[in-house]
């Protein structure tokens, strides 16, 4: 089910910019990048994007760019490669065709798993895509809840990671969890900085999940640290992949005595079979973002809630286009 939080009077909202800006989009979420124009008041650029016979990307950006500062909207969600290659190569045209700056608009960032080696002979993915975007000509990052923070230093251009926090929280807080006998859950060990935040904006209690990964995509717990017996727990992750963390998280929880179970992510990646896993599982609500678009399977089901992160990044792009702090978004 798609959940419109979009403010009623976004159309009539000022864009203060000082400067001339266009929006551009890639092929991974039309949609989105419609909801950000609408937000801004403006349309999406026109831009050619097809195939050779050979099976490469052909792009035509359709529009003069000449002295414009261009926002180019694109989530390397699957397929992943295609993606990103798209991304790269409508930044080497905006770049030919003389824009002013071009600021990739990465929503979901992929390849974002690999960004450590954890044993010898491994690629560091994520700082290899990191430097593809900026030798492609992208002057700035705006993304959104990097799978690893650290990821922010791959980039020697500047780079903003916003959050999905607010718009959960505000979700749940608007369906009564603020207060309300609720755990917050981190279902691993990187997440517990996004849960004990989370927790505070619901004067919730913290609990944290230790899990481990015997091999890559299978997700194991090993132990629950904090109190969950006759509470409602609400897990939050930055994304769902395979959806194997959020259902080992969901049992455990369960077989500690949580009364129900809530879950909430930013990145709704949904690899094959996730969508029917949480809708068979245990888990009352799963509310996700629209950083990658789902599926119609996932839009029908009842259990799964999609918020816009359209007025988010329409409202990031507007104060970097006129010079205004982004942090204060959160404060
Ligand atoms: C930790 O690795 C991440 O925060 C997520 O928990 C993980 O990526 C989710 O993946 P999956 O749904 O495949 O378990």
């Amino acid at each position: 089910m798609e959940v419109n939080l979009l403010p009623k009077n976004h159309l009539l909202r000022e864009v203060e910019s000082k400067v001339n800006f266009m929006l551009f989009s890639g092929n991974s979420n039309p949609h989105l990048a419609a909801e950000i124009a609408s937000y801004l008041g403006t349309s999406v650029g026109k831009a050619f994007i097809g195939r050779f016979a050979n099976g490469e990307i052909q792009v035509k950006i359709e529009e003069n760019v000449r002295g414009q500062h261009v926002f180019l909207l694109q989530s390397t969600s699957t397929p992943v490669n295609d993606h990103i290659m798209e991304l790269l190569i409508m930044i080497d045209a905006l770049r030919r065709a003389s824009a002013r700056t071009i600021t990739a608009v990465i929503p979901y960032f992929g390849y974002a798993k690999q960004e450590k080696k954890t044993s010898g002979r491994e690629p560091i993915s994520a700082k290899l895509v990191a430097n593809l975007i900026t030798v492609a000509g992208a002057d700035r990052v705006i993304t959104i809840d990097l799978h690893a923070a650290a990821i922010q230093g791959f980039f020697d251009i500047p780079l903003d990671n916003l959050m999905a926090l607010p718009l959960l929280s505000d979700y749940f807080t608007k369906n009564r969890f603020k207060n309300n006998n609720t755990v917050v859950v981190s279902p691993d060990a990187g997440g517990v900085a996004r849960a004990r935040t989370f927790a505070e904006r619901l004067g919730a209690t913290l609990a944290i999940i230790f899990k481990r990964r015997p091999r890559p995509d299978i997700s194991e717990v090993i132990e629950v640290v904090g109190e969950v017996k006759g509470k409602r727990a609400l897990i939050i992750d930055d994304m769902i992949s395979t959806g194997g963390t959020l259902i080992a998280a969901a049992e455990i929880l369960q077989e500690r005595g949580a009364v129900e179970v809530y879950a909430c992510g930013t990145h709704p990646v949904f690899a094959p079979g996730a969508v029917e896993m949480v809708v068979h599982s245990q888990i009352k609500e799963l509310v996700v973002t629209n950083t990658i678009p789902v599926s119609d399977q996932a839009l029908k089901s009842e259990k799964i809630q999609v918020l816009s992160i359209a007025p988010l990044l329409g409202e990031a792009i507007r104060r970097i286009n006129g010079n205004q702090s982004v942090s204060e978004l959160f404060n």
